[in-house]
């Protein structure tokens, strides 16, 4: 089977992951300060609201009018926690085609009403990514990747930044909901990083700090214990604008990693060297 193969109609998965993420984030911005239920998952700093959830089923909904045979990994259609996760992407991972969904990333900021936060899909064709969509309703930015033909903000071309070492950088990190193991091995790297290079961002949404180093505004992002959602349509957009995915030892990115740095590629192996000394890659020998 190649990709396109069982398309109902003539939209090209690219296309429905644009109008997906478009139709739920103009919903989402709408919602913004009245959402109707708020509930926490696995601590009392994962926040999910009725409007995760309800666009996650809007989303649903579109990509399957469209693909009604492909598989549909998303965050809220799940039980919470890595395990969970990591049975969910071994399972979904046998389809050919699997579309990634966070409906929501930065659902902390959308509750407080600090406007950063976007939706991120992801479509994979045999375990690779192969269409990356984010879209900031708030901003009203789209950014678009394809696997091999580059990424693209409102139709112009994406590109990271030119910055060649880590002092010359601003780059963002994430302060990770579990305090039990990935907060405090990112507080490790947070601590090195900030001394090392110009200035850290701490935005508070994974897929859109991808965004931003994919388009130059960012020159890496770090952060250990993420999930498939949070980093499948941002790790394309970064390839895609010329910048390097790897997991925090430096192994090329694939769909389990969880512990993420990229990178404009430039400052790639001086990130990598900086975490490590700083025993803060959260891989654990
Ligand atoms: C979170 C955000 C946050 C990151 C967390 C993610 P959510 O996603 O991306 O920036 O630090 O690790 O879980 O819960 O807002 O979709
Ligand atoms: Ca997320
Ligand atoms: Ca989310």
């Amino acid at each position: 089977m190649e990709p396109n193969d069982n398309v109902v109609g003539s939209k090209s998965p690219t296309a429905v992951a644009i109008n997906s993420a478009s139709k739920a984030g103009e919903w989402i911005k709408s919602r913004l300060g009245t959402y109707k239920q708020l509930d926490t998952k696995l601590s009392p700093q994962d926040l999910v609201t009725d409007v995760d959830k309800g666009a996650e089923l809007m989303i649903r909904k579109l990509i399957l009018t469209h693909f009604p045979d492909h598989e549909i990994l998303g965050e809220e259609g799940m039980p919470p926690g890595a395990d969970a996760s990591a049975e969910a992407l071994a399972k979904a991972s046998t389809s050919d085609y699997l579309w990634i969904v966070d409906p929501v990333d930065g659902t902390t900021n959308f509750v407080h009403g600090f406007p950063f936060f976007c939706v991120s899909l992801a479509l994979a064709y045999r375990g690779e990514v192969v269409v990356g969509v984010i879209y900031d309703p708030l901003r009203d930015e789209l950014f678009v990747a394809e696997k091999g033909k580059g990424a693209y903000v409102h139709g112009n071309p994406t590109h990271v930044s030119e910055d060649a070492d880590l002092s010359s950088s601003v780059v963002a990190v994430g302060f990770n909901p579990d305090r039990q193991f990935a907060l405090p091995t990112n507080m490790k790297g947070i601590n090195a990083l900030a001394m090392q290079t110009r200035s850290i961002r701490a935005g508070g949404s994974a897929a859109l700090h991808l965004a931003y180093v994919a388009a130059g505004r960012l020159s890496g992002y770090y952060e250990i214990g993420l999930n498939v959602w949070d980093v499948a349509a941002g790790a394309l957009l970064v390839k895609e604008s010329g910048g390097t995915v790897t997991d925090t030892e430096g192994n090329p990115y694939h769909l389990g990693v969880k512990h993420l740095v990229a990178t404009n590629g430039k400052i790639h192996g001086e990130m990598l060297e900086s975490l490590k000394a700083a025993e803060a890659t959260g891989i654990l020998k």
